[in-house]
């Protein structure tokens, strides 16, 4: 489905009409398993907004209606302690916490996913990071997980385990800044492939 993602303030919504929004995670005949995503976006999501610096809201919408959210993701600052680090990486970091960009919050209504949309939240959030890290430290992004199912969405994404955190994951920055040259390095061969064929 093709999609754009908006800050939450753009999508034309307000305070009120976004209380009356229709988001669940589960299928609608279950009962809610994840009731604070949906109370998030519903009724916390505008407020932190208004409050400003506690969490900036993500939206994910049909290309062609921004009212209808699909998914949303926020992201705040985090620190990660030391010790939640594997030892060979707290060795080349200094005796204090590292500061990262938290994934708080992160769903998708349960009518449109597995079709991607996570996963582009997920890279918006990450690109976010990267932008963010040209002016700001930060080490990692970090996300806790909700259960175990969601622990092993983010393993398949790329994350990895805090230690001491049962559901607590973290990916480096410089994975996502070699992710991202590869990426680029990859769309340059691409274009100099088609200039070649032209
Ligand atoms: C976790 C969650 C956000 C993922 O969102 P999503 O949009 O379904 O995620 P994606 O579509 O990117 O990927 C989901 C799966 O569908 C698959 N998929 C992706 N695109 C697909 C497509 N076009 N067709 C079929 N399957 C697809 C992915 O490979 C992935 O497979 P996996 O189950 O083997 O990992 C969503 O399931 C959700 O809101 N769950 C409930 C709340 C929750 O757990 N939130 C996280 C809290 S920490």
């Amino acid at each position: 489905m093709a999609i754009c993602i908006y800050p939450l303030e753009n999508t034309g919504h307000t305070r009120s009409s976004i209380k009356k929004l229709d988001f669940k995670c589960t299928d609608s005949k279950e009962e809610e398993l994840y009731p604070e995503l949906v109370k998030y976006i519903k009724q916390l999501a505008w407020k932190n907004n208004e409050i400003g610096g506690i969490a900036r809201t993500f939206v994910a919408c049909p290309e062609d209606d921004r009212k209808k959210i699909l998914g949303y993701y926020t992201s705040s600052m985090s620190l990660i302690e030391l010790k939640n680090l594997p030892d060979e990486v707290q060795e080349s970091l200094p005796g204090y916490p590292v500061p990262a960009l938290l994934i708080g919050k992160f769903a998708v209504d349960k009518l449109a996913q597995k079709q991607g949309i996570g996963k582009q939240l997920l890279k918006h959030a990450f690109e976010t990071a990267l932008e963010v890290s040209q002016k700001v430290g930060v080490f990692a992004v970090r996300v806790d997980a909700k259960d175990e199912q969601a622990k092993q969405y983010y393993l398949k994404k790329g994350f990895l385990s805090l230690e001491d955190k049962a559901l607590g994951l973290y990916i480096p920055i410089s994975t996502l800044k070699a992710a991202k040259a590869e990426q680029e390095a990859k769309q340059a061969s691409e274009i100099n492939l088609s200039l070649l064929s032209n």
